[in-house]
């Protein structure tokens, strides 16, 4: 478990290997007091009243899409920098993804960008927080109100980074908030990613 890094060789949160053994053989790898306890201590360390786990980042936002019940063909709108798999989720759920480019500084999007493919249909913002470093949120978060669109925060590579002091995919996002805990993918599958739930 929380060991396989291809690009950055293996690393081992210390005893994780064992916990996770453990909880397998008792027969509760997918539910269980371990996980009840990842899920408090994820949500405790975000400042956030829960957190649930999911298998996979994708799967937390699969289960968030569904969420949010929004129209068939409804448009959201990611980074063109980002991993494929997360828009290729939303398109097969029935979504339209619209990809807007990225701010060659910082690799995030470009809220600029984004104020310009909001369309009547747009219902959603995925800012993806790249490679530890928080999207401006300021920006993105007044755009998203004005346009009354959710926002679903990817913090797969920014797990515990912070925004002007609170951590990515805690304090922003209006109803559902995701955050994929494989920052680099420095966890391997089982607990992979959890959402959090501010509200
Ligand atoms: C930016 C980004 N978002 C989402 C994911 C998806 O996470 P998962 O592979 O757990 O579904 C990844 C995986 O590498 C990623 O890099």
């Amino acid at each position: 478990m929380f060991r396989t890094i291809a690009r950055y060789g293996a690393r081992n949160i210390p005893g994780s290997v064992t916990a996770a053994v453990k909880a397998i053989v008792r027969g509760q790898g997918v539910r269980g007091p371990a996980i009840q306890e990842f899920e408090e201590r994820f949500a405790a360390y975000h400042g956030v009243q829960n957190a649930i786990s999911t298998s996979y980042g994708r799967m937390a936002f699969c289960y968030i899409l569904r969420a949010l019940e929004l129209p068939r063909d409804s448009e959201i709108i990611f980074p063109a920098l980002t991993f494929w798999v997360v828009p290729e989720m939303a398109r097969v759920l029935g979504f339209r993804p619209i990809f807007v480019d990225i701010d060659p500084i910082t690799f995030n999007m470009d809220p600029a960008k984004l104020e310009r493919a909001i369309t009547p249909n747009t219902r959603a913002v995925v800012p993806t927080h790249l490679y530890g470093q928080p999207c401006d949120m300021d920006a993105i978060m007044s755009i998203a109100r004005a346009n009354q669109l959710a926002v679903i925060e990817d913090c797969a590579h920014a797990l515990g980074a912070t925004y002007k002091g609170r951590k990515v995919g805690t304090e922003f996002v209006q109803k559902l908030k995701v955050n994929r805990c494989r920052p680099q993918r420095m966890f391997s599958r089982k607990f992979s990613s959890a959402i959090c739930n501010a509200n």
